[in-house]
């Protein structure tokens, strides 16, 4: 019996190594704040942690989540309290909302990196997730205003 984590809790996996991680995420753990969009690794929207690193969760078959941490949006903060989501709020960020959560996981894991990235930076790690309803602005703004947050 092969295991992960996800979100700090220790899972069994016993199923198709090829199924993509996104179907265990949202079909057999029920977390559906992980959204599936092209299914092709081109929009971002099913965005999560492996190892604290950004991953297509779309395109990452189960075999190479084996052994390792997933962080979802759902386990980003306990309370939903991390500085991007403070900020993400703060500024409103959001229009429709459904490629939201994979911006925040995909910001996040340039936080981890880059407490402090300049504008270029921003550009350059946010450059695969895509929004249709033209949220950039506001998403950088936030971006800049989370990285202000976390030097408090
Ligand atoms: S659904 Fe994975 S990148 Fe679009
Ligand atoms: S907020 Fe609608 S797709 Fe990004």
């Amino acid at each position: 019996m092969a295991s992960l984590t996800v979100n700090g809790m220790s899972r069994d996996f016993n199923g198709d190594g090829n199924m993509p991680l996104l179907w265990y995420i949202r079909d057999e753990l029920q977390m559906t704040g992980t959204k599936f969009g092209c299914g092709m690794a081109l929009c971002g929207a099913c965005t999560v942690h492996l190892d604290g690193a950004a991953v297509r969760s779309c395109m990452t078959p189960m075999s190479a989540a084996l052994g390792k941490r997933v962080t979802t949006i759902e386990g980003l903060d306990a309370q939903g309290q991390h500085p991007l989501q403070v900020a993400w709020r703060a500024v409103g960020v959001p229009q429709c909302g459904y490629c939201q959560s994979g911006q925040i996981m995909q910001a996040a894991s340039l936080l981890q990196k880059n407490a402090r990235p300049s504008d270029a930076d921003i550009e350059a790690a946010m450059s695969g997730n895509i929004c249709r309803c033209g949220t950039y602005t506001r998403i950088k703004a936030a971006i800049k205003q989370a990285a202000g947050v976390k030097e408090a």
